[in-house]
């Protein structure tokens, strides 16, 4: 018994007209490579292990890049067109009836649209159905010859160097993107021959291959031409990278969070926001990032793969990377989190405060100009403005451990290793070397003399 359907990704290509050293698929777009978008798309229809990602050029990268995702890869070693990457497949496709395949390099597809593919070709009973849709400008893409305006039925695919003057006014494209039965595409995929403007095999010529054959043959347009635009080159790329954005906006505002001036505003396509958050004009939300409900992030913050809880304000100007905010806590303007940082519950991080590896207990506060480094600072704790964890001895990098409400007054330097314990006060201007038992009072500074008089009597007076 064959499996029903199987998922093949064309992603083996050079991408020329970039004229980038990358490969093209690993190219990004809202924050991830195109193959990736791509990817996702078709594990919300099928499972990974029914998915195959041809490679070919700088394969080795992009299977590290997507190896996550759990797809499996067939190897293409010499990119001789689209038709020769599907003949790669061959063995792996016999296992199933239906095939959907898409390339790589259009990462826009939804899933609807591809289901409603699957369904049409279902439907039809075709052995090819090609996803089509009409651009505004088709210049650049392959058209498709219908036997007539109003039927479904295709004669064939004519790539743009091959139109004849009459069908280069057809504006209907070939997406690049089709469901085939199996067993017709592999009955006549072993005959698609090489004689074109590129002296690649294509697979767009299976088209007419299989009319010839009486096989049927059909075209669904899509709705959104948008869906299924590529990029050929960096432009594209950038206008691409526009509308998955723009997208990504309308579907967190779609529910239930606020973004003013949306246009402004740089989400990858992985981010979540939960409702009744407001992003202001000009924040960037990337990666992984999430960011709970009820929450304001002010304008000119970056925050990256980090994990915001719910009511947190992010002031103006915040750079937070693979941090975690606790609920209610409030952040900046232009603070600094970096990699490590753990913000307590209703914990305050001022402006100026740059963080990494640290854990700020519920409550703590550090308001302004300082810097903590692999620290572990309970609840309750102070820490006055210009304070220093002193974390790095020049080689190596040390701890600092500060216990429940203790106050930290302001401009102290502490040199890890260091303890201070529970409810213990460290005078302002000190440096703490020494571990501080709890309750205790700690001062570490010249103690403060008083000359009388001292500027009538000696001061040096100005020549006049
Ligand atoms: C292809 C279609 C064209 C269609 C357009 C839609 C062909 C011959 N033409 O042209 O009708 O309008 O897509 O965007 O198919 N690839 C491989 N191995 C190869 C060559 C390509 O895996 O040897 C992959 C590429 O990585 C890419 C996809 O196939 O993801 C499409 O290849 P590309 O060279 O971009 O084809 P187009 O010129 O865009
Ligand atoms: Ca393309």
């Amino acid at each position: 018994m064959k499996k029903p359907f199987v998922i093949a990704i064309m992603a083996a290509g050079k991408g020329t007209r970039l004229h980038s050293q990358r490969a093209k698929v690993l190219h990004e777009v809202g924050g991830m490579p195109l193959l990736e978008h791509v990817i996702h798309a078709a594990q919300q229809l099928v499972a990974s292990a029914d998915i195959y990602a041809i490679i070919g050029h700088q394969a080795e990268a992009v299977r590290e890049k997507v190896a996550h995702t759990g797809v499996r890869f067939l190897l293409q070693k010499e990119q001789r067109g689209t038709g020769h990457a599907i003949q790669c497949a061959k063995k792996e496709l016999q296992e199933y009836e239906r095939v959907l395949v898409l390339s790589g390099d259009a990462p826009l597809i939804t899933v609807r649209t591809l289901q409603e593919l699957r369904g049409f070709h279902e439907k039809q009973r075709a052995a090819m159905t090609i996803l089509t849709a009409i651009p505004p400008d088709a210049a650049e893409y392959g058209r498709v010859i219908r036997t007539n305006e109003k039927s479904p039925m295709v004669k064939a695919i004519v790539e743009k160097k091959a139109l004849s003057k009459s069908q280069s006014i057809i504006r209907e494209i070939n997406s690049g993107i089709y469901c085939f039965d199996v067993k017709p595409l592999l009955q006549n995929i072993g005959q698609l021959t090489t004689g074109n403007a590129h002296g690649e095999y294509y697979l767009t010529d299976i088209a007419g291959m299989l009319v010839k054959a009486k096989q049927k043959v059909v075209a669904m347009p899509t709705e959104d031409f948008h869906e299924v635009l590529g990029a050929n080159t960096l432009a594209e790329m950038a206008g691409l990278d526009a509308s998955m954005r723009a997208r990504k906006c309308d579907e967190l505002m779609r529910n239930g969070v606020s973004i003013y001036r949306p246009e402004t505003c740089t989400i990858d396509a992985r981010v979540e926001v939960a409702a009744d958050t407001v992003l202001e004009p000009f924040v960037q939300l990337l990666g992984k990032t999430k960011v709970g409900a009820g929450c304001r992030i002010r304008s000119y913050s970056v925050i990256q793969n980090s994990t915001l809880a719910e009511n947190i304000t992010v002031r103006n100007g915040c750079v937070l990377d693979d941090a975690t905010v606790a609920s209610g806590a409030i952040l900046g303007p232009y603070a600094h989190l970096r990699p490590g940082s753990e913000i307590g519950e209703n914990a305050h991080v001022g402006n100026f405060v740059e963080t990494k590896k640290v854990k700020l207990g519920k409550g703590s506060k550090a308001n302004h100009l300082t810097y903590l480094g692999d620290a572990d600072i309970g609840a309750g704790v102070n820490v006055g403005a210009g304070t220093i964890t002193c974390n790095y001895d020049g080689v190596n990098k040390h701890k600092t451990s500060i216990a429940d409400g203790v106050f930290i007054g302001s401009d102290s330097t502490l040199v890890a290793p260091i303890t201070i314990g529970e409810g213990a006060y460290i005078g302002a201007g000190s440096c703490i070397t020494d571990n501080v038992p709890a309750y205790a009072l700690a001062l570490g500074r010249g103690r403060q003399v008083i000359k009388e008089n001292w500027a009538k009597e000696k001061k040096p007076q100005k020549k006049s």
